[in-house]
Parts: C-alpha cells; sequence; structure tokens
C-alpha cells in the first residue's frame, strides 16, 4: 500500500541520519485536510524531542536523506515539523491496478499476527435473548471477522450464562409448574414464565426462597434429577440461540458456557487466598484495594457520603457459593493456558464495566507476568423512539427473534414497492439480505459507547447511512457491468488506469484508505470507522458516476472506469462482508 512504501521510505531515511533509531513508530497517515497533501507524518516531531533537536531542522536533514520521487510530486515541511506528501497519479494507479489485477484489497495482512480471543453475544440459558445481546453479537462478529481478515489469529468464544442462581428457582417451576404443552411449543417462554412466576412468589414467601436455595445446592452438589433439568433446559435454549445465530450469520469457534468452568473456581478462590490477593469479609472472599492506584482510578473503591470506601471484588459468598466474578477468572486462567492469547477484547453492555476492571486488576496482581492485552468492549443501550429502554407496546422486553421477523417484514415492503415485478421468491430472499442488514448495520454504525435510538424508519430508508442505502449502491455498479454486456471483469483486470477527472482521484484515493481503516477498527475496536468509510466510497462513487460517463467513454478511459468501478463494488461487498451483512446482486 502507498502509505506503508511511504512509511518504510522515510524509516530508511531516518535510519540513514541516525543509525541507532527505532522507527517502527514512524507512520505515514492520510491528510486530515487534502489542501496541504496526500499523506502526512508528525512522527518527526517526536524523533526530534528524543534528540532534543529543532523539530523543523530535523524534518530538513530527513527530507535531504528521503528518496520518493517515483511516488511523490513533493514533499513538504508544514507547521512544527510535519511532512506532507502530495502523492503522484501514477503511483496511485498502478496501486489500483494491481488492485485491479487481485494482488491485494487495499489492506495486507499484518506482519504481527496476534492471538485475539473474542468473548462475545453470551446469552443466559432459560432466558430470551434480547436487544442487549442483539449488540454484543453483532459487534463481536464484526470485530472478530476484522481481525481474522487482518490476519490475526482469532478465538471467538461465546461465554454462554449456563449456570447461576436462577437456576434454583427455575428448578421449582419446573417441578411444580411445568406446563409441558408450552414448553413443546415455544420453550424459552415457558422457562421464563417458570421463572417469572417462582420468583414473584418468592417475594412474598422466605420459604420459597429457601427451596430454591436448596435446589440450587443440590444441583451444584450432582444431585442426578437437577442436573437432567438444568441439562434440558440448556438444550432448549442452545436451539433457540441456534436459530437466531444462524439467521444472522454469526459462527462460534467455541461455545464453553459458564458451567465449564465450575470444577476450578474451588481452586481459584484457594489460590487466591494463599497468595494473600483475597481475604475473608463478612463470612464472604473478596478482594481488596491494594492501594497501588489513585482512588479515582481504583475499581476497588467507591465514593459514598463523600468518602472513599472498599468495594470488594467477590469471589465467594457466606454461604459457599461462588460468584460471576469467580466464573470469570477461571475462565481468564483457562483461556490463558489453552490458547496462549496476546489479546481478549469482551463485548458486552457498559452497565458490566466496574465488573471488568475489578476482573483485570485482579488478573494483573493474580498473575503479573502475563502479557496480555485485557480489552472490555462495552456498548450503551437501544432507545425506544421516546427515549427510554427499547420495550414492545406492552411493556416487554423485545425479543430478538421477533425483531428479525419485523425486519424482513417491513424490508419486505420496502422491496415490493420498489420492485412489484420480481417474483415473490426473490422479493423475500432480497428482503432477508436487507432486514437482517439494516438491523446490524443500524448498530455497527453508532459510536458503541452510546446510547442509540431504535428506528425503523430511518435504518431501513433508502437514503443515508444506512445499510440498504450500501446495498443498494453495489447493486448499481453491478448494474452497470450488467449493462456492460461483456465479460468485463475479466477485461478490466488487465486495465490501465488513469486518473483525470477530479471525481475519479477522490474516489481512487478513497478506496485506498480501505486498509487503513480496518486498522484503526480493530486497533479501537470501533466497527462504525468502517461504515462511515462505507458511506464515504458510496458518495465518491456516486460523484464519480454522475461526472465521468462509463459505458459511452472512448474504449480506453472506459476500461479505466470500468476498473474503478469494479474496485468500488468489491470493497463495498468485502466491506459489508466484513461487518457481517451479505449484499445482492439486484434490489
Ligand atoms: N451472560 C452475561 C450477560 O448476559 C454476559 C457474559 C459476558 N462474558 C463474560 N466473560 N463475563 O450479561
Amino acid at each position: 500500500m502507498l502509505h506503508r512504501i511511504l512509511e518504510q521510505r522515510l524509516q530508511k531515511a531516518v535510519r540513514a541520519l541516525f543509525p541507532d533509531a527505532t522507527t517502527a513508530n514512524i507512520l505515514v497517515r492520510p491528510c486530515p485536510d487534502p489542501k496541504f497533501g496526500d499523506y502526512q507524518t508528525n512522527a518527526l516531531m517526536s524523533v526530534a524531542k528524543e534528540r532534543k533537536m529543532n523539530p523543523r531542522q530535523l524534518a530538513t536533514d530527513v527530507l535531504a536523506k528521503l528518496d520518493v520521487a517515483d511516488l511523490c510530486d513533493k514533499v513538504e515541511i508544514a507547521g512544527a515539523g510535519f511532512l506532507n506528501f502530495r502523492v503522484k497519479a501514477t503511483a496511485i494507479a498502478q496501486t489500483l491496478e494491481a488492485a485491479a489485477r487481485g494482488e491485494h484489497l487495499f489492506f495486507t495482512k499484518t506482519e504481527k499476527p496476534r492471538t485475539v480471543v473474542v468473548d462475545f453475544s453470551s446469552p443466559n440459558v432459560a432466558k430470551p435473548m434480547h436487544v442487549g445481546h442483539i449488540r454484543s453479537t453483532i459487534l463481536g462478529d464484526s470485530l472478530a471477522r476484522i481481525l481474522r481478515t487482518l490476519g490475526h489469529h482469532v478465538v471467538t468464544d461465546n461465554h454462554i450464562g449456563d449456570w447461576g442462581t436462577q437456576f434454583g428457582k427455575l428448578l421449582i417451576g419446573w417441578k411444580h409448574h411445568l406446563d409441558a404443552a408450552m414448553l413443546q411449543a415455544d420453550p424459552i417462554s415457558e422457562m421464563e414464565r417458570l421463572y417469572k412466576l417462582v420468583n414473584a412468589a418468592s417475594e412474598n414467601d422466605a420459604s420459597i426462597l429457601e427451596a430454591a436455595r436448596q435446589e440450587l445446592v443440590k444441583l451444584q452438589g450432582g444431585d442426578e434429577e437437577n442436573l437432567r433439568i438444568w441439562r434440558e433446559m440448556i438444550e432448549l435454549s442452545q436451539h433457540q440461540f441456534n436459530d437466531i445465530y444462524g439467521r444472522l450469520g454469526v459462527k462460534f469457534d467455541h461455545a464453553l458456557g459458564e458451567s465449564f468452568y465450575n470444577p476450578w473456581l474451588r481452586e481459584v478462590v484457594q489460590e487466591l487466598r494463599e497468595r494473600e490477593i483475597a481475604r475473608e469479609t463478612e463470612g464472604a472472599i473478596g478482594i481488596f484495594s491494594d492501594g497501588s492506584l489513585p482512588p479515582k482510578e481504583d475499581p476497588f473503591l467507591i465514593q459514598r457520603d463523600g468518602e472513599w470506601q472498599a468495594n470488594p471484588c467477590l469471589i465467594q459468598k457466606s454461604d459457599g457459593g461462588f460468584n460471576y466474578a469467580t466464573t470469570d477468572l477461571a475462565t481468564l486462567k483457562y483461556r490463558l493456558e489453552t490458547w496462549h492469547p496476546e489479546e481478549i477484547a469482551y463485548v458486552t453492555d457498559g452497565r458490566q464495566q466496574l465488573h471488568f476492571r475489578q476482573i483485570f486488576a485482579v488478573f494483573n496482581r493474580w498473575h503479573p507476568e502475563a502479557k496480555i492485552k485485557l480489552a472490555h468492549v462495552w456498548f450503551g443501550s437501544i432507545l425506544g423512539e421516546d427515549g427510554k429502554p427499547f420495550k414492545t407496546r406492552s411493556g416487554e422486553t423485545v425479543k430478538l427473534f421477533e425483531l428479525l421477523d419485523e425486519a424482513e417484514e417491513r424490508a419486505f415492503k420496502v422491496v415490493s414497492e420498489k420492485n412489484p415485478e420480481v417474483s415473490e421468491a426473490e422479493r423475500k430472499e432480497i428482503a432477508r439480505v436487507v432486514g437482517i442488514g439494516s438491523v446490524k448495520y443500524a448498530d455497527l454504525q453508532q459510536n458503541r459507547q452510546s446510547d442509540y435510538v431504535f428506528s425503523w424508519d430511518k435504518m431501513l430508508s433508502l437514503q443515508g447511512n444506512t445499510a440498504p442505502y450500501l446495498q443498494y449502491a453495489y447493486t448499481r455498479v453491478q448494474s452497470i457491468f450488467r449493462k456492460s454486456g461483456e465479460a468485463s471483469l475479466a477485461e478490466n483486470q488487465k486495465a490501465k488506469i488513469e486518473l483525470i477527472a477530479p471525481e475519479e482521484m477522490s474516489l481512487a484515493k478513497h478506496l485506498l484508505n480501505f486498509g487503513l481503516i480496518l486498522e484503526a477498527v480493530a486497533e479501537d475496536y470501533r466497527p462504525n470507522f468502517l461504515c462511515s468509510y462505507l458511506y464515504e466510497l458510496a458518495g465518491h462513487f456516486a460523484r464519480f458516476y454522475e461526472n465521468c460517463p462509463v459505458l459511452k467513454a472512448e474504449k480506453a478511459e472506459r476500461d479505466s472506469r470500468l476498473a474503478l468501478s469494479a474496485l468500488t463494488a468489491h470493497v463495498l461487498k468485502q466491506g459489508l462482508e466484513l461487518l457481517g451483512i451479505e449484499t445482492v446482486e439486484q434490489m
């Protein structure tokens, strides 16, 4: 890629001046303002600082050693010591020609592949998957796809909530109130009903709570009957989860639920106690602040009534039961020993921030030697159009299955209005791709840490930053090829690309940035960067297509423009695929 080549030349020039310099951090990035150039580096200023040199002088010295005449029209020193590169049209065209020949699609696989575990989706057994889990599923899947495409070794793991206190109540419900017919018709709803029933009853009746506790102890102690029922509940839930994953096109390498770690929980607590990381507190076991952080950043402190008070991470309850945190610590250890990751990304709701800050801090005290990046990739809530948490009209949490059905139905209407002549089967398929794509894109396009308002009309609109807009843009490019009436792809693989019109040039430069955007997404875990990039790409293409005739142009120009169009289509398709969104050829 062009910026990469510039980077290498620049690093070489710096090393020519200072043979001992470490140059890996010398990067070249697109210029924020095209007025000043195409690419820019600010890295020389840090080199100057390190060497206590005048930055502009250093930039002048580096420039004297820099050989980029084949790629750049000019290189200028600007501001406090920036270098701005103005790239030659021929150099851009050559990069595009290589892409047209299939040598790359504007990104390169990383030279330093990392093993990255992505922990995402992670719904809870016996409960319907709700819209909160959709964000985790969609975000996590897209991040995994992007990391993998960049050449990282990705391990996806669905940390299903299949162990925990809810099973006490569920077991009581199952044993005393089960409606077999309803269980058959809609198992999750029936289990949800049982849970709610027992939960409500236990609020006024302590004996029910105690009975639930005993069922849980029996389950955890290996009671045959309880284990059998528990397994059945998991299996029934798993079926529903799998249906949803099938519809979303999401796959996992592993689905090691919380129960998988049960055999190690006791050991984890014991080890943390022996190492004096954890201690007893009011009959329970917890981990407290070690005072190594300022109170504001310390996850084991909380401000109450103007004072900093202990906020321990509990790993064993006074009744001997274990906590969510205990399981996460055991999970971390298992992942480390099994997959040796350099990085683990947890994709969950923002309300779990404190939990993960504590887990990461405990882990650093427990395994200070482990060199691992632990990241909590958290996200905000989905709101209804009234600005309150997204609910159905009757006030229930919206179920994922119904949401996806509605998306497809609404998309079907849009598609049918636009294309009444297309066969129903085809319209159904387009509606599936557009409907599911819309829901995914509406989610991914947001800054994940903001709450966003769920709006059918917005997400299904053919205008604006939406999935249908991009999917439609893709079909428009494809229609050029249908009209061109030739085996055009093979033709323009060999095409000579000439960038003359300003719209051709802007489109070309935007295509070049695809790889940089993918790297930025992987770095910050933010697929919304890719959404904005694709939206802008569609805009560049629309302006190009409006101002530069393709099929009516003379042979050489036509081939060049067809090649540009084909590259746009490739990037749109691959970009959407990396968001987990399908495309159709006609809409
Ligand atoms: N099951 C949890 C929930 O629904 C999410 C689990 C996230 N992953 C983890 N390792 N804690 O909130």
